[in-house]
């Protein structure tokens, strides 16, 4: 059973969003233009950011989200808290569902605050916004 997301403190919620803005302003997206910045909580306290990544192929791009996903396991997270994304959109804008699945794979249910750079906010759910996941756990040894 998963446990259900623990919202973030106010100071908390900032402290991701600014990482997530910053993130943003080193993403590489000259097809769309369209920035999009993520950062994670992890539960040691360790905040990563990450922005999407485009391909000239456009297909291999990876978004923001997973891209800090990867960069936080790579530097060895395990278990996250929460997850911001910044975009320049009018509106908060929530992960894609891809990304949904694989926040989903390392975060379960966490805290997701959508922010946009002109200040508008949104905090929600990873359950709510990715309700019946996909979840496997593998042959057992
Ligand atoms: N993008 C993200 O980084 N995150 C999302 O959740 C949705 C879309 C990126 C992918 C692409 O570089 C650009 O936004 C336009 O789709």
């Amino acid at each position: 059973m998963t446990a259900p997301a623990r919202p973030l403190a106010p100071g908390e919620a900032d402290a991701l969003v600014a990482a997530a803005t910053a993130a943003r302003e080193r993403a590489v997206a000259p097809y769309s233009g369209f920035l999009v910045g993520a950062a994670l909580l992890a539960d040691d306290g360790r905040v990563f950011g990450g922005g999407n990544v485009e391909s000239a192929t456009y297909g291999l791009t990876v978004c923001a989200e997973r891209t800090a996903v990867f960069r936080a396991l790579a530097e060895g997270a395990r278990g996250f808290r929460a997850v911001a994304v910044v975009t320049g959109a009018d509106e908060p804008t929530p992960p894609c569902g891809a990304c949904r699945q694989v926040l989903w794979d390392q975060c379960r249910d966490v805290a997701v605050v959508l922010a946009t750079t002109a200040g508008r906010r949104e905090t929600t759910t990873l359950a709510a916004l990715y309700p019946r996941p996909f979840e496997f756990e593998g042959p057992k040894p």
